[in-house]
């Protein structure tokens, strides 16, 4: 949520900025600006999107080699110029952007009111912005010291870049709970939300962490707590290319993410499932594997798309490795004084490794005792630091805000542990394990052939065409397919979707359907429940609902009831969510594409959700 960026060194700031808010603008788009520092400071910010902010400053011969950006998703306040980011101080001595939720913002404001304060915006950043300055002048500090007691004073997160207007040499970047990465080069530092616009200067970084403030000058950087502790900083190499972060000649990169789950999935078990030695091998985990093994429950918390990976998870635990699983939203989770032992388990699933209410679910289980292991995407991430083991999916940087290859990856990750706890509690007979390991190693080639159809996935698309409405069912490993399947077509396409165990089917939802409901049955002939899923699937066909089901190669007798099907390769149960999932993923894209939508920047949404 929000994307910031700066730049401090001897380059001209304003190319790096907009090229940085670019990167960015996958975590918010909803207005952005910028501001550029040489002997004089330069603000500009509007509604819109980047490339608007471009287009009205290109041609400003904007110079100068300290440069802040910001690409914002609206908190407080509606998206508009005024309360678009960088604000500035009453008074003109600061300049902030800011990523995160001020929570005492209203009384901060009321007491700076109180105190002569006017505010022109409905933003919190102000508030904090003009709380920096109050504390600046009326207890002559430095600006250092005046933002370090002023952070004091918040309660909240924030990820934020403050410049002050006496001290135009220097740039200060602060981090509670929203990320903040410096990249280090050579007399010049890059400061940004996340490594993406980063990589293409240095790939020496500092993840800051939470009440962490640092001071960044040219030739000179220094990192201490806002209680002035002196902190040494890590400098940690990262392993992203410029292309990761590239749409590579596709439209979209929803569409490069979905066409890269082959080579996402195979970079993910590389290193950890050995055909030739018929093994799993789960480094990351090495250090709580005993703990594991012995598990006595696991829970499993998440959001969105990393909370379906977690019920498939839940599955795969209790199916192959005999351990009571729940899964938990994180939201819901970290509020309703869960119980928790000391022996349990609990797994934090996320893409970015920064949602606030994963992070909090995280917190919360190790303060009640609890072994935490965390399957995340972001190498630096809060969720990779915070947790005491993980696996990280090697997914690569997921830029279209609708998950999909990290989904997958997640997945992967959770098979890879479900079969190595399975065989390890003597639950998973030595050939039945070699057998899935196998099968597991062959789900790369089986998802090219699933995106060689895309396009006649495509033309299925057109079916959606004038359609509000529709239905995903599944069972078994299959139903949570149906809830991601039908949240991906409402987030990027807008069109009402639901997902439903399909059985669940006639206690409720069987109402909705008439001619116009197209209803998406995902079906495999390996599940126990084929014949179930054909009974509901003629129940659909009897009140005149349209079936498209995706079904095993071959399956004849669901494709003659059907009205479309999509043919996915036979694959044991405990494998078909990682390939069902894919055409859902193209269809949802297909139909946002037809209707016209931006499928990378969905209205309302953001990657990364950092606030509550
Ligand atoms: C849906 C989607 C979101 C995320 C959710 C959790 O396509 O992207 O539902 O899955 O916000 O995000 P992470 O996995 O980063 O914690």
């Amino acid at each position: 949520m929000c994307g910031i960026v700066g730049y401090i060194g001897f380059r001209n700031a304003y190319p790096v900025i907009i090229n940085g808010l670019k990167r960015l603008e996958y975590r918010g788009y909803d207005s952005a600006g910028l501001a550029i520092i040489n002997d004089n400071y330069h603000i500009y910010k509007y509604k819109g999107k980047v490339k608007d902010l471009e287009e009205k400053t290109k041609n400003l011969n904007l110079t100068g080699t300290i440069g802040i950006g910001h690409t914002r998703w609206a908190t407080h306040g509606e998206p508009s110029d005024i309360n678009a980011h960088p604000h500035i101080s009453m008074n003109k001595k600061f300049i902030i952007i800011h990523n995160g939720i001020i929570e005492n913002y209203a009384r901060l404001k009321k007491r700076l009111e109180d105190r002569g304060y006017n505010f022109i915006s409905q933003t919190d950043t102000e508030v904090l912005a003009n709380l920096i300055e109050y504390i600046y002048l009326k207890g002559r500090v430095t600006p250092e010291i005046a933002l370090r007691l002023a952070l004091t004073k918040v309660c909240g997160a924030y990820g934020i870049l403050v410049v002050c207007t006496d001290e135009k040499e220097t740039l200060f970047a602060a981090r509670k709970g929203s990320p903040l990465v410096i990249g280090v080069g050579e007399g010049e530092y890059f400061i940004a939300s996340d490594a993406t616009p980063i990589v293409e200067y240095t790939n020496r970084v500092i993840f800051l962490n939470d009440d962490e403030v640092a001071i960044v000058k040219k030739n000179e950087f220094s990192l201490k707590t806002i209680m002035n502790v002196p902190v040494t900083p890590v400098i940690q190499e990262i392993d992203i290319e410029i292309g990761d972060i590239e749409k590579g000649g596709f439209d979209h990169f929803m569409l490069k993410e979905i066409f890269e789950q082959p080579r996402a999935i195979e970079d993910t078990f590389r290193g950890r499932l050995s055909i030739k030695d018929k093994s799993i091998t789960l480094g990351g985990l090495y250090n709580v594997m005993d703990k594991l093994i012995n598990a006595k429950r696991i829970i499993i918390v998440g959001c969105g798309t990393s909370w379906h990976a977690g019920l498939v998870g839940e599955y795969l635990l209790e199916d192959l490795a005999k351990i009571p699983t729940e899964v938990e939203y994180a939201s819901e989770f970290r509020y309703r004084n869960p119980i928790i032992n000391e022996d349990d388990i609990v797994i934090a699933i996320s893409q970015s490794g920064e949602t606030a209410d994963t992070i909090a679910a995280i917190r919360l289980a190790k303060e009640k005792g609890a072994t935490v292991i965390g399957i995340c995407n972001v190498v630096g991430s809060t969720v990779a630091r915070e947790t005491h083991a993980g696996v990280f999916t090697h997914a690569g940087p997921e830029i279209g805000v609708a998950s999909t290859k990290a989904f997958t990856a997640q997945i992967t990750i959770l098979t890879l542990m479900a079969l190595l706890l399975g065989y390890k509690r003597g639950f998973l007979p030595k050939e039945k394990y070699e057998y899935y390991i196998n099968e597991m190693f062959e789900i790369p080639k089986k998802i090219e052939k699933i995106l060689n159809q895309h396009e006649k996935i495509k033309e299925l698309a057109q079916v959606f065409n004038n359609i509000n409405n529709s239905l995903y069912l599944g069972r078994g490993y299959l139903f949570p397919v149906a809830l991601e399947g039908a949240l991906k077509l409402k987030e990027i396409s807008y069109i009402h979707a639901e997902g439903y165990p399909a059985a669940e089917m006639k206690h409720g939802p069987i109402a909705l359907i008439d001619e116009s409901m197209p209803v998406v049955v995902l079906a495999s002939n390996k599940d126990i429940t084929y014949e179930k899923i054909i009974s509901n699937i003629q129940e659909v066909k009897a009140r005149k609902g349209m079936v498209i089901s995706i079904i095993t190669e071959g399956d004849e007798k669901i494709s003659k009831i059907s009205d479309y099907c999509i043919e996915i390769p036979e694959a044991p149960d405990i494998l078909t969510a990682l390939l069902s999932v894919v055409p859902l993923q193209l269809l949802s894209y297909y139909i946002a594409v037809n209707r016209g939508y931006n499928v990378d920047q969905p209205r309302n949404l953001a990657k990364s959700v950092t606030v509550e």
